[in-house]
């Protein structure tokens, strides 16, 4: 018997089942090329399973994902239950899952593709090639968070009314495992790491910085430097193409992603992988959100579901050829022009005449007829 391995699909909401069948799609057709066999299930979670079940992750979603070899996520949430309360909204899915899963470590590659240097919002992005390592179960989003009535005033005598609280806390044991991360990561890249924080102000952020410093000795060919988050954002935009792996929390791994992905033409083209401890299952999803005001017209690019399968085979499943025939035809079809509507709308006369406006199904058909 050949390889086989037991994927849960979950495609959530909004654009999350159009992107997410693209990836399944191209799984196939890789692993009939490649001899392995992917045993798909799906699953609900998110606005939809609230619907079909009353809360956003059910109990069988996250089993089947703990049972499983490696889970491909689509989106999950929409305008539809943003009412609902903040325990049952769709974004606990997620939450849940990285939690449920132990997921704590989640890398976002942004890379400029050469094809879509002119896409690029940036005047002059140069090579981009970096890989954000974003600590995913801890800090901001995990803390201890709630909301009451205070019957303080502000210095003026107003009232302060209703006070809300969220908490960032951060463990040495937490802070270290994703440190570590960054280290390896590093040197199997270019060997150059920076640790993102606001040290200036935070204490847990003290604590990153005085962690990394150790750490930093047991990986002495590893060039490592501290940026502030705002001046980080700053940087990104005015030097991308210097930064090679950068260790972050949650928080600013969740805001300085979005950025990254940007300024390498559309947060449609990102993929990422949230992984546990060696051998545990991991989890594999576009960094985009449910877009539900394009859902259903096939203008969602898939490309950064599909590269999220790319990541599941090469990061986590060791199918190393199967993961280079995606990156080759995912960088033919680009080359040949093909262009969904958020890769389309830039660029000189010249480039437009060149290119092949595509919808969901024909970009992806594209990049499975380049599989090699
Ligand atoms: C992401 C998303 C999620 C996050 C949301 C949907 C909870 O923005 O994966 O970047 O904040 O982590
Ligand atoms: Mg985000």
């Amino acid at each position: 018997m050949g390889r086989s391995y037991n994927i849960v699909s979950v495609p959530g909401d909004g654009i999350g089942p159009e992107t997410n069948g693209a990836a399944v799609r191209v799984l196939q057709a890789v692993a009939g090329k490649y001899g392995f066999e992917p045993k798909i299930t799906e699953y609900k979670a998110g606005g939809c399973a609230i619907d079909a079940f009353g809360v956003p992750l059910p109990g069988e979603t996250l089993r089947a994902c703990m049972d499983s070899d490696a889970v491909l996520l689509g989106a999950v949430g929409g305008p539809r239950w943003d009412m609902i309360e903040a325990e049952r909204r769709p974004e606990q899915a997620i939450l849940g899952l990285r939690q449920g899963m132990h997921l704590y470590a989640n890398l976002r590659p942004a890379v400029l593709q050469k094809e879509l240097g002119n896409v690029s919002p940036l005047k002059n992005p140069g090579d981009i090639d970096m890989l954000i390592v974003r600590e995913l179960t801890g800090g901001i989003y995990f803390g201890k968070q709630g909301a009451y009535k205070s019957s303080e005033k502000l210095f003026d005598g107003t009232r302060k009314g209703t006070v809300a609280f969220d908490t960032e806390t951060y463990s040495e044991a937490e802070i270290s495992r994703i440190l570590r991360r960054g280290f390896e990561y590093s040197m199997k890249r270019r060997k150059k790491l920076t640790v993102v924080d606001k040290a200036n102000v935070l204490s847990t952020s003290r604590l990153w910085r005085t962690l990394a410093k150790e750490i930093a000795k047991e990986y002495p060919e590893v060039e490592m430097d501290f940026l502030y988050v705002d001046n980080c954002s700053m940087q990104l935009v005015s030097r991308p193409s210097t930064f090679d792996v950068i260790v972050t929390s949650n928080m600013f791994g969740d805001i300085l992603s979005d950025l990254a992905g940007q300024i390498t033409g559309s947060v449609g083209l990102l993929p990422s992988a949230s992984l546990g401890n060696p051998g545990m299952p991991g989890l594999f999803e576009p960094i985009h959100g449910s877009a539900p005001d394009i859902a259903g017209q096939k203008k969602a690019n898939p490309i950064a579901s599909i590269l999220s399968v790319q990541l599941m085979l090469k990061l986590h499943l060791g199918e190393k050829d199967a993961a280079e025939s995606i990156s080759q035809a995912v960088r033919k079809t680009l080359a040949d022009g093909a262009r969904t509507p958020d890769i389309a709308l830039h660029g000189d006369e010249e480039d437009k005449s060149k290119i092949i406006l595509v919808n969901t199904d024909e970009m992806t058909d594209r990049i499975i007829a380049n599989l090699e």
